[in-house]
């Protein structure tokens, strides 16, 4: 085992530290920026599929739920496609409708969750067309969709999923931006611009992963926390139920992600000097909105940890700690944005010496209801 883990004290670490290879792996083949090409079988082979869809709906669970949200955003922004997100079993249950007009997603890591699966049965037999994107080669849903891609991200070991997300969040990309060009949503120049800001994703991803000993700083000041808030908005908010998840999951700690401008309808009432808040800050989108809400959290005494984009000005002022990353366009903001959550629940965890890989409760793959 210890062989495994390459010489990092934990699978979770050492899954976190291969992003920048595994984000790699997964657009080899399939990325030409510098041609403006994306070439992805599953998608070629079925392009009226995705062309002539009214809709796309993505089920899945857990953390792969957080990789739909977002790409929930990708989709709609880049292709101009709708999309509805579901939990894999409400959906199930939901006598939902849907048409032979309607793309399916499953989106899953281990290619074995049980709700995922009969979400996919269920899709079928109401004709719609279903696509997965699964980590794991071979698995039962990679075999019981019509279609699918793999995220290619090398086996997950640690039962908080961190690779797989990013991973996931990257074949959803290539994904809308060959649907975007092909449909117009996209100008030419946008399309160039979001291949070759994708392909340096990897080395901007081990940049953040160098702020992990200031992260591990921060982490040591917050570890007797009780509760955490985090708020993101727009590409980042299911970034922030993403960094929740991660905590609660691994050090359990009772954390709450909210889309930030949401705070005033409820969580706000949380806030006092002992409750950590973590927002995700960077310089697009909405950003004046984000730092409004980081006032506010301030007047209230919250303690403020900013994730925000290197040579940020406003939240370092307002802020008790900010954590950089790189510039990027915003749509891939969340590829590097979660880095810091995960390092942050990680070094939380261990501080509390939790069981990290393998968390009380939780299983890596949930092959029953
Ligand atoms: C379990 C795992 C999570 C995972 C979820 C969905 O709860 O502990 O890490 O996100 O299942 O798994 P899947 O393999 O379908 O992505």
């Amino acid at each position: 085992e210890q062989i495994e883990k390459g010489g990092y004290e934990h699978f979770m670490l050492k899954e976190i530290h291969e992003q920048p290879h595994a984000i790699k792996d997964t657009y080899r083949g399939r990325l030409r920026a510098k041609e403006g090409i994306i070439k992805m079988a599953g998608i070629d082979d079925n392009l009226e599929k995705f062309t002539n869809a009214s809709r796309i709906i993505i089920v899945a669970c857990g953390t792969s739920w957080h990789a739909g949200l977002v790409a929930e955003y990708i989709f709609e922004n880049l292709a101009r496609i709708p999309v509805e997100v579901e939990y894999a079993s409400e959906f199930r249950y939901r006598n939902p409708v849907i048409t032979n007009n309607d793309v399916v997603i499953a989106i899953s890591q281990s290619g074995e969750t049980a709700d995922t699966l009969a979400a996919i049965k269920l899709a079928k037999e109401k004709g719609a067309f279903v696509f997965g994107v699964c980590n794991v080669v071979g698995s039962s849903i990679a075999r019981e969709t019509h279609a699918g891609a793999y995220t290619h991200a090398g086996p997950e070991i640690g039962v908080a999923s961190t690779k797989a997300f990013t991973t996931q969040i990257t074949v959803l990309t290539l994904i809308a931006l060959k649907l975007g060009k092909i449909k117009g949503a996209l100008s030419n120049s946008d399309y160039h611009y979001h291949l070759q800001e994708l392909e340096l994703i990897p080395e901007k991803v081990e940049k953040a992963l160098k702020s992990d000993a200031h992260i591990k700083m921060v982490a040591d000041i917050y570890k007797d926390a009780k509760n955490c808030l985090y708020l993101g908005r727009g590409y980042n908010f299911p970034v922030a139920l993403e960094g929740a998840l991660k905590l609660k999951e691994i050090s359990y700690i009772h954390a709450e992600g909210y889309p930030a401008a949401e705070m005033k309808h409820g969580p706000i009432a949380l806030i006092d000097d002992q409750m950590p808040v973590i927002v995700i800050a960077v310089n697009k989108g909405h950003y004046e909105k984000v730092v409004s809400n980081i006032e506010e959290i301030k007047s209230r005494s919250g303690k403020i940890i900013g994730i925000v984009t290197e040579g940020d000005t406003s939240v370092k002022k307002l802020a008790d700690h900010v954590i950089e990353v790189p510039e990027t366009l915003e749509s891939l903001t969340p590829l590097l944005t979660t880095i810091p959550l995960q390092l942050l629940s990680y070094h939380i965890a261990v501080m509390l010496e939790k069981n990290v890989d393998q968390p009380r409760n939780l299983a890596k793959s949930v092959t029953v209801e």
